[in-house]
């Protein structure tokens, strides 16, 4: 039988109108007013805005990374995803040291069924020693993972050199593979982290120091050169400066087909956190670091004009006491943190609250293009054949973000006490209810491993 959400404003990527949503069979059947087919479930959704459930294409869960493992499963991570309006993710594959390409995505598939409760789809990283084997990137179209992560950082570990970058970029180029790039100048990181350590400089602001602004924009540079020689789109994932977005700029202004990612933490963390006592300036060590204000303040400004595509998390959160292991020297303070269940809020307060901007603009950069991007056809949008991944949010619900309350595996959150106006509070997943009132109504497991079609490269 069918449902109805009636009453709402309805936000899509194109506009907002207040209409009714018909759902039947899990997918958007119609938008329009005042529908009056039968249903056996009625929503009222009277001064709620209507929007789709939130796409986040940049997760780490359950990810082995410096010594130990991220702390969301794949359980407790799309549940907080779930709770905070996101309704797909798509998780990045990360090979260890004796994997092949198929070993990998079987064990992410592991980790990943009968435990997540919204829709997941995987990228796979192409790390040492797997960027050998070119031709398995077949074998991931097959099973529909239609973009690969290749690093220009962390050296000794998952960095590629240019010639294996390079190698990468024309084999997916062939292949229309989408090539997310991890832009910072590894080597030149290891060189400066070796410096300060040997300086007795242990502390985790220079894991900042460490990796300036400049590099961040120079291997952004160099990747967009390199990926022009090799005809390869680029998708450049968490940018955090001024200088990697004056390259985003030039690139987009020559029209080559260069896509930007930023995260939450990127506009509304500043580098001062790194100065917070006993050693809690650990909690915000993440790749690349955070930067001073007027960085935050270009990157937001930026999403005005048009520069940034997507905003993901690159959630990847470690307890304080995981980054104890880096107490006497950063560079081993495992690099990440949580952000999966608050963005969307964040986002909205930020962007819609705080700025103006239009609403279709907030669900354009938080839902319909990442889906675009990554091909997932059915995600992303309010409009008839979509599935019905829909976020019912009160608009002007002033709460507080407290790690207390939320439902990320892990004992912080860096964005503690922040303020905000407007949460989801009803979140459907291919029109069954898996968030009401602050409470889990789904099992785990019933969400679905989603094979990616090609990028739209638009
Ligand atoms: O610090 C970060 N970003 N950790 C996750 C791995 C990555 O680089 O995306
Ligand atoms: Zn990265
Ligand atoms: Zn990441």
């Amino acid at each position: 039988m069918a449902m109805i959400i009636k009453n709402g404003f309805v936000v899509s990527s194109k506009e907002t109108k207040q209409a009714d949503i018909l759902v039947k069979n899990g997918k958007i059947a119609s938008v329009e007013e005042n529908i009056t087919e039968p249903a056996s479930e009625i929503i009222d959704a009277a001064n709620m805005l209507v929007m789709p459930g939130g796409v986040d294409v940049h997760t780490h869960l359950d990810m082995p990374f410096m010594g130990t493992v991220s702390g969301d499963d794949f359980e407790t991570g799309t549940i907080a995803a779930a709770f905070g309006g996101t309704t797909s993710i798509v998780d990045y594959v990360i090979p260890g040291k004796w994997d092949n390409l198929k070993r990998a995505v079987n064990k992410w598939h592991k980790k990943a069924s009968g435990k997540a409760v919204i829709d997941y789809g995987f990228h796979a990283a192409i790390v040492p020693p797997v960027h050998k084997a070119v031709k398995e990137l077949d074998y991931l179209l097959e099973t529909g993972i239609t973009s690969i992560k290749c690093f220009l950082a962390y050296k000794n570990t998952l960095m590629l050199d240019d010639a294996a970058f390079f190698n990468l970029l024309e084999e997916a180029a062939k292949r229309k593979i989408l090539v997310c790039v991890h832009a910072e100048n590894g080597e030149v990181i290891d060189y400066l982290a070796k410096k300060y350590l040997k300086e007795g400089k242990t502390e985790p602001v220079y894991h900042a120091y460490s990796r300036p602004p400049e590099l961040e924009g120079e291997a952004v540079a160099r990747a967009i050169t390199l990926a022009g020689i090799a005809g390869a789109p680029v998708y450049f994932v968490h940018l955090s400066s001024k200088q990697a977005i004056q390259e985003i700029k030039q690139a987009k202004k020559s029209k080559k087909k260069v896509f930007a990612e930023t995260c939450p933490q990127y506009m509304l963390l500043s580098e001062n956190k790194y100065f917070e006592k006993r050693f809690k300036g650990a909690k915000y060590v993440m790749s690349p670091p955070l930067r001073k204000l007027k960085h935050c303040d270009y990157i937001k400004k930026s999403l005005t004009d048009g520069l940034i595509d997507v905003i993901a998390t690159d959630h990847c959160p470690f307890t304080f006491r995981q980054k104890q292991k880096g107490l006497k020297n950063f560079s081993l303070i495992p690099n990440g943190i949580p952000g999966i269940e608050t963005r969307m809020p964040l986002m909205y307060n930020e962007m819609v609250v705080k700025m103006g901007m239009d609403l279709s603009r907030f669900v354009e950069l938080n839902c319909t293009k990442p889906a675009k991007l990554f091909g997932l056809k059915e995600k992303g949008d309010i409009k008839p054949g979509k599935d019905a991944d829909i976020a019912i949010w009160n608009p002007d619900l002033i709460w507080k973000i407290k790690k207390k309350k939320l439902h990320e595996n892990v004992d912080y959150t860096p964005f503690e006490e922040c303020v905000v106006t407007g949460k989801p509070i009803t979140v459907l997943s291919r029109g069954e209810i898996i968030i009401e009132n602050d409470e889990l109504k789904a099992k785990p497991g019933r969400g679905l491993y989603i094979k990616r079609e090609k990028s739209s490269f638009s």
